[in-house]
């Protein structure tokens, strides 16, 4: 299968990131890290980044007039090293239009809650204190809104009794790792049909396999 080229923009710690390197080294995810981008110069996910051989840089939104000139920065990286996907991973800058035009249907967040209750930031705290008992993880096709587009998979978690923010994004985080990569091979995969709000997973297709049969059966 080929790989799909992903750029991957990051502001801190860069665990998802992690995941999916792991995938992918693994060889479970078929996708091929072009550039890893952060707007934070001292985002631990830089030093995952190059721990791991991948090309890695800053662009620091504060060096820009605007969150225009910032993304038309963003685009021209992106598509200087080739990227198809761009996966949002703990990146904590809203996009623009101008990032979204140049990667129709191609740009995925993962937000830390079951959108779309609980948008935002800083979200484990509010579910927390509202008193719901299960949360989740979300990752969605990004569109002009805030955490508003459209929905490919989501995780539940359970929300405890005696549960804070942290020990919350905690149960939340181990669940992202899970989904984020997965999303990423159902796009790899061309699984993903967005139809209005709604993102149909398509069979996967065989048609190209041989018609080869195995005796005791093959596991998938
Ligand atoms: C993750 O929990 C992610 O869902 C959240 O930031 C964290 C980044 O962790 N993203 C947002 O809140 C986006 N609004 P990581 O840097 O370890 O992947």
């Amino acid at each position: 299968m080929a790989k799909v080229k992903i750029g991957v923009l990051i502001s801190g710690s860069g665990s998802n990131l992690q995941a999916i390197i792991d995938r992918i080294e693994a060889g479970t995810l078929d996708a091929e890290i072009a550039v890893v981008i952060s707007n934070e110069p001292e985002a631990y996910g830089l030093t995952r980044a190059e721990k791991h051989g991948l090309p890695a840089l800053v662009v620091n939104h504060r060096d820009f007039p605007g969150r225009e000139a910032f993304d038309l920065r963003l685009v021209e990286v992106l598509r200087a090293h080739g990227v198809e996907l761009v996966v949002l991973a703990g990146f904590m800058r809203l996009i623009t239009r101008t990032l979204l035009e140049a990667f129709p249907h191609r740009v995925m967040n993962i937000h830390p809650a079951l959108l779309p209750a609980f948008p935002g930031v800083h979200v484990w705290g509010k579910v927390v204190d509202y008193g719901v008992k299960f949360s989740g993880c979300t990752v969605h096709f990004v569109d002009e809104g805030a955490d508003t587009g459209p929905i490919i998979i989501q995780a539940v978690v359970p929300v405890l009794d005696d549960d804070d923010a942290e020990t919350l994004a905690a149960r939340i985080l181990k669940q992202e790792h899970r989904i984020y990569p997965r999303a990423i091979q159902l796009f790899a995969e061309g699984r993903l049909k967005v139809e209005g709000r709604r993102v149909r997973v398509l069979p996967l297709d065989r048609s190209q396999d041989e018609a080869a049969l195995a005796n005791p059966r093959l596991e998938d």
